[in-house]
């Protein structure tokens, strides 16, 4: 008999489920009984899970009794949906949308942060995993955070076009294409033009005149280091990059904190690199160090010299993987922990 781990990645076919098989593979997963879910268009395609070919199965029919874990990444409006049927069949949910993470009785989780709120949770639970420069911001500053306390924050977010799924990707493949031929560029995924350009607006515009990707930044940033008082004022820019979002960080701690200790909290950091070299072949860039790795990289750290208490950061993480697919294996393999696998 099989007592495997039964795991369903909803949205499978899409940038983050993509991520999430492999990144499943890679954590020790590969054995597990996988269903890839997405829509019924799909019907038909396979997706690689290690050396396996994964068929396609729709979400509308899948019963999800079938599966102890559930990763989904298939938009908001799928998981409002979704994810209380799955819940409610017994499955325990990992949720990379917004829908969840903003409701009091769900842990929102960054592992190195706290994972503790996964202690003690029961089959059927709920966790959301926050938005991708929630948590590359966090794993950078929460070092910072823990041992002088954060009043305010100002950040300029640089975020890749993965960031907006495959048609994203895509748009600025074709974009390029379209410019460097001397032809129309029609914008469709983004609202003004992506390539060789940069857009300050991501996400639909709130009340405040804020985006809501900004004000994702202020709200699960609050809820994560459990400081209700920390100021975020954030922008977020979308750039003509595939993968990895930049952030320029500027904060001003509660304490004071030589930049000397603030070096010795982040090399002793988990999820995190700091580089120190400046010299120009080590300069942290997306592409360079973000893309493709798990870690989140932090370079040009300085005090900012017009306030005491002030301090800047260079901040890249992939946002595909820490930001969103890896953060969510990280949950489950805690919530897991020594129960994985297992065939009997
Ligand atoms: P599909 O490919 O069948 O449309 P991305 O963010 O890269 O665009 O990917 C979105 C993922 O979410 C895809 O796997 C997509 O499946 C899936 N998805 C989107 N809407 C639904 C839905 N209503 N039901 C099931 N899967 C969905």
């Amino acid at each position: 008999m099989s007592n495997k781990l039964r795991i369903a990645v909803v949205g499978a076919t899409g940038a983050v489920g993509e991520s999430m098989l492999s990144i499943l593979v890679e954590n020790g997963f590969k054995d597990c009984t996988i269903h890839a879910l997405a829509s019924e268009k799909s019907l038909g395609k396979t997706v690689e899970f290690g050396k396996r070919f994964v068929a396609v199965e729709v979400l509308e029919d899948f019963d999800f009794s079938q599966a102890d874990f559930a990763l989904f990444s298939a938009g908001g409006g799928t998981s409002l949906k979704y994810v209380p049927r799955a819940s409610a069949a017994g499955c325990t949910v990992i949720d990379n949308t917004s829908a969840f993470r903003q409701d009091d009785d769900i842990p929102l989780v960054v592992p190195e942060i706290n994972a503790d709120l996964l202690e003690g949770l029961e089959a059927g639970a709920i966790v959301a995993n926050p938005n991708c420069s929630t948590i590359q911001m966090l794993v950078a500053i929460a070092p910072i955070h823990a041992v002088a306390g954060i009043e305010r924050i100002n950040v300029a977010t640089y975020q890749s076009v993965s960031g907006a799924g495959r048609k994203g990707m895509e748009e600025l493949a074709r974009q390029t294409m379209d410019r460097l031929s001397f032809k129309d560029v029609v914008p469709s995924a983004f609202a003004q033009p992506i390539a060789f350009n940069a857009i300050p607006v991501i996400d639909t515009m709130q009340d405040n005149d804020y985006t809501r990707e900004e004000m994702k930044l202020q709200w699960e940033t609050s809820k994560i280091l459990r400081d209700p008082a920390i100021g975020v004022n954030a922008t977020a820019v979308r750039i003509p990059v595939f993968f990895g979002h930049s952030e320029a960080v500027h904060l001003e701690t509660t304490r004071d904190i030589s930049i000397a200790e603030v070096r010795e909290l982040m090399h002793a950091a988990p999820g995190l690199e700091l580089v120190e070299d400046l010299s120009p072949e080590a300069q942290v860039t997306a592409v360079t160090h973000a893309a493709g790795k798990d870690a989140v990289y932090v370079s040009r750290l300085r005090r900012d010299h017009t306030h005491p208490r002030g301090i800047n950061l260079w901040v890249v993480g992939d946002n595909v993987r820490k930001g969103a697919a890896l953060n969510a294996v990280q949950i489950l393999k805690t919530m897991v922990g020594d129960k994985m696998s297992v065939e009997t």
